[in-house]
């Protein structure tokens, strides 16, 4: 086939998009496909209507590659592509959408409200801890967690410096102590569940991407109830939303209430495809080799 692997872009998250395309487009090229990388501009849709691929293999994450605009665009030109569709990533890349369309099916997910950045300096919006978070980024871009500890003030004081500076509006929820897990699907299938241990703080941009920083433990080492929800709920939430190919959703866990303690946080259609990436690890664990996985998403999207 002739593969288009869109990466790069101008979401925070490129940088993240240009490790993940350089390994799909190297993976493709070893499974023997005529690959043409493309590092996504405002001119890409010119640029496709002359390369002419038969797929269009989606490497991007965040804006506008992973929140449904891509996806219109390529629905449009008539051109197949890999992963989830154009309605599914608008819901999926907003984490308070995402709530609105699984927690009525009972996927417990922790309660949410939205907030403008002015209001946090009146009243905090939740009980501390809580976590502010942009709704629409990845990679935990723009994360703060707001405890009695940090020097913010209380409510957060004006000139408190941190990420909730950047953005109108965000989502704030009640902060999980416990633990970080996630659980990749591919097809319709649950991978298993791996746990997140930054070596400090919490499992931020820089503990993701950072080698070393992090350890990875696949499978994680929870009870089997624990495993079984997380791979159940992964697979409920890929169905509910609408997802193709493949998805990862994560978790928190407060391990000392048990399966009551376990929460999905969110699902990501675009999910990391980097040398330190969680699906291609859980694959790996499966037998699956990241050129198998890569080959499997392209088989997906062609039929
Ligand atoms: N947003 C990053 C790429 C992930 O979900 O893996
Ligand atoms: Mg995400």
């Amino acid at each position: 086939l002739h593969i288009a692997v869109l990466m790069g872009g101008w979401s925070a998250e490129r940088d993240v998009s240009l490790m993940s395309g350089k390994g799909i487009a190297d993976a493709l090229e070893s499974l023997g496909h005529r690959v043409t990388r493309i590092d996504m501009d405002r001119d890409v849709a010119q640029r496709l209507a002359e390369v002419k691929p038969d797929l269009v293999f989606n490497a991007l994450h965040g804006t506008p590659g992973e929140d449904g605009r891509v996806q219109g665009m390529l629905d449009l030109m008539g051109l197949r592509y890999t992963h989830s569709g154009m309605a599914t990533s608008v819901i999926a890349i907003d984490k308070q959408l995402t709530k609105q369309t699984l927690v009525p099916h009972g996927i417990p997910m922790p309660g949410g409200r939205i907030v403008d950045t002015e209001s946090l300096y009146a009243r905090d919006p939740l009980p501390r801890p809580y976590v502010l978070k942009p709704v629409n980024e990845g990679s935990s871009v723009g994360v703060a967690i707001v405890t009695d500890e940090g020097n913010t003030g209380n409510p957060i004081a004006r000139d408190a410096t941190g990420p909730w500076q950047e953005f109108e509006q965000l989502l704030a929820e009640p902060f999980i102590r416990g633990r970080e897990l996630t659980t990749a699907v591919l097809g319709d299938q649950a991978l298993g569940v791996t746990e997140l241990k930054p070596k400090s703080g919490f499992y931020d941009y820089t503990a993701k991407y950072t080698d070393g920083l992090t350890d990875h433990i696949c499978p994680a080492d929870i009870p089997a109830d624990i495993a079984d929800a997380c791979c159940r709920i992964a697979v409920e939430a890929h169905r509910l939303l609408g997802c193709k190919g493949t998805s990862r959703a994560d978790f928190r866990w407060d391990d000392t209430q048990g399966v009551e303690g376990l929460f999905l946080l969110e699902v990501n259609t675009q999910p990391g495809m980097t040398p330190f990436s969680l699906v291609p690890e859980q694959a790996k664990h499966l037998g699956i080799s990241y050129a198998d996985l890569v080959g499997r998403i392209v088989e997906e999207a062609m039929h």
